[in-house]
């Protein structure tokens, strides 16, 4: 079983909440250096937080020069593209300016983010994206995010081809319904749909932060897994 040092570093946006804290504190168990990219800081003292906002346009340029210092000699680099927003709309209503929002925080960040990181990227290291159930279906009043979480797909199989042979691997994590504060704050916190969301799956439960991290984990340090889309959603009910 491969070891990590301090010389592997995990990079990861969104990491100040949910999914993303869960899966820093993983990493940082298996011994990572962690660096998360998002505007709020990372209430964990083992992380470093470079306050970006990935809505910003050119936030590359200011980002860069403070991360590369970090990266310049590190073993392996675990790139894991988690930020997401979501909003409600539909597809007669949607509004260029925040579709253009969710857009660059879902999709473009992430490509901005591989340009930069990839040349440092030495063989072992992996590129890991955060999809969605909705990466594969649709449901109403999603429309941004529903098209935003299949573009994520889209390019983590685009992103397996172009780096094929150089030992970088890639996967896209999809989780279900996940115990997150982006979960209950779109449920407006109404303890009544999340029974019914928890009825949706075999397990009667939501999916605990932790459960996706672990998944993260085992992905990005699993090359058999380039091009994998892996499923975490504890098996949703077909209706
Ligand atoms: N929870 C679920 O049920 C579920 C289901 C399927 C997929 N997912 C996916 O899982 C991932 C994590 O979601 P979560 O549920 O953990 O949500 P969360 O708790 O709301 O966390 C979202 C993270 O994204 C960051 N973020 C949002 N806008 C940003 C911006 N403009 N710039 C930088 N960072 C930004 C936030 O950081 P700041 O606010 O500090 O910037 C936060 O750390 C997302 O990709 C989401 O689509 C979640």
């Amino acid at each position: 079983m491969t070891q990590y040092s301090k010389k592997d570093f995990l990079v990861i946006t969104g990491a100040s909440s949910g999914i993303g804290a869960a899966t820093a504190e993983i990493f940082l168990q298996h011994h990572f250096t962690v660096v998360n990219l998002s505007r709020r800081v990372s209430t964990h003292k083992g992380v470093l937080t470079l306050t970006t906002d990935l809505a910003q346009n050119g936030f590359e340029h200011i980002l860069k020069p403070r991360l590369m210092p970090y990266l310049e000699k590190a073993d392996r680099i675990v790139l894991v593209h988690n930020a997401a927003t979501l909003e409600k709309d539909s597809v007669s209503q949607i509004q260029p300016d925040p579709f253009r929002k969710i857009l660059e925080i879902n999709v473009v960040a992430p490509a901005i983010l591989n340009q930069m990181l990839i040349p440092l990227m030495k063989p072992g290291s992996s590129i890991l994206y955060v999809g969605s159930t909705l990466s594969e279906k649709a449901v109403p009043r999603a429309f941004s995010y529903v098209t935003s979480k299949h573009a994520t797909i889209g390019m983590m199989r685009a992103t397996c081809q172009d780096l094929l042979d150089t030992g970088i691997h890639t996967a896209c994590v999809c989780p279900g319904f996940t115990d997150t504060p982006m979960l209950r704050s779109q449920l407006n916190h109404d303890e009544s749909v999340l029974e019914q969301i928890k009825s949706g799956n075999g397990h009667h439960r939501l999916v605990d932060p932790k459960e996706i991290a672990q998944t993260i984990y085992f992905a990005a340090t699993q090359p058999v897994l380039n091009d994998a889309i892996i499923h975490a959603n504890l098996g949703q009910r077909q209706q």
